[in-house]
């Protein structure tokens, strides 16, 4: 039977094997490639999304659980010419290095900022989202000023 969800708002259906990882449809069959793969494994967090919000490593999740279920990726996060605050912060603080893990680290700081107004350095740190070129201290400031920008802060919009 087809399994039907929602990819960034949009309507989607699946009648694939239901074992298949997300993070397979969303690459190869829906082409959205921002969400890497990384280890496979559930350890790196290279493959976050947003599933009904919550933060999850689409590499472990099988299809099969995904029926009425809203995925959101990188490329749902913008309303669309208005960046999340998230992808504003990112880009005033210019986290990125080479970018590959970049996608699952805004996402997870989506989550996080939603659990949570002001999180920590050690709620920060929990996140576990790992990032081989090292920018964890850009990524903190820039989940700050996020923070910043969600409360309506300077700059905010
Ligand atoms: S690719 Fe999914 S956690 Fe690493
Ligand atoms: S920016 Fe290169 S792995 Fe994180």
């Amino acid at each position: 039977m087809a399994i039907e969800f929602t990819v960034n708002g949009r309507r989607a259906r699946f009648d694939g094997a239901p074992r298949m990882p997300l993070l397979w449809y969303l690459r190869d069959h829906a082409g959205l490639t921002g969400t890497k793969f990384g280890c496979g494994i559930g350890a790196c967090g290279a493959c976050t999304v947003l599933v009904d919000g919550a933060a999850q490593r689409s590499c472990l999740l099988p299809m099969g659980g995904l029926e009425g279920r809203g995925v959101t990726t990188i490329e749902g996060l913008a309303r669309g010419e208005r960046l999340h605050p998230v992808q504003q912060a990112w880009i005033e603080v210019d986290v990125a290095q080479c970018g590959y893990c970049q996608a699952g680290q805004i996402l997870a700081a989506v989550d996080l900022l939603a659990r949570v107004a002001e999180p920590s350095d050690q709620e920060i740190a929990a996140l576990a989202n790992l990032c081989r070129c090292g920018t964890y201290p850009r990524i903190r400031q820039a989940i700050r000023r996020a923070a910043e920008l969600g409360r309506g802060g300077p700059g905010s919009r």
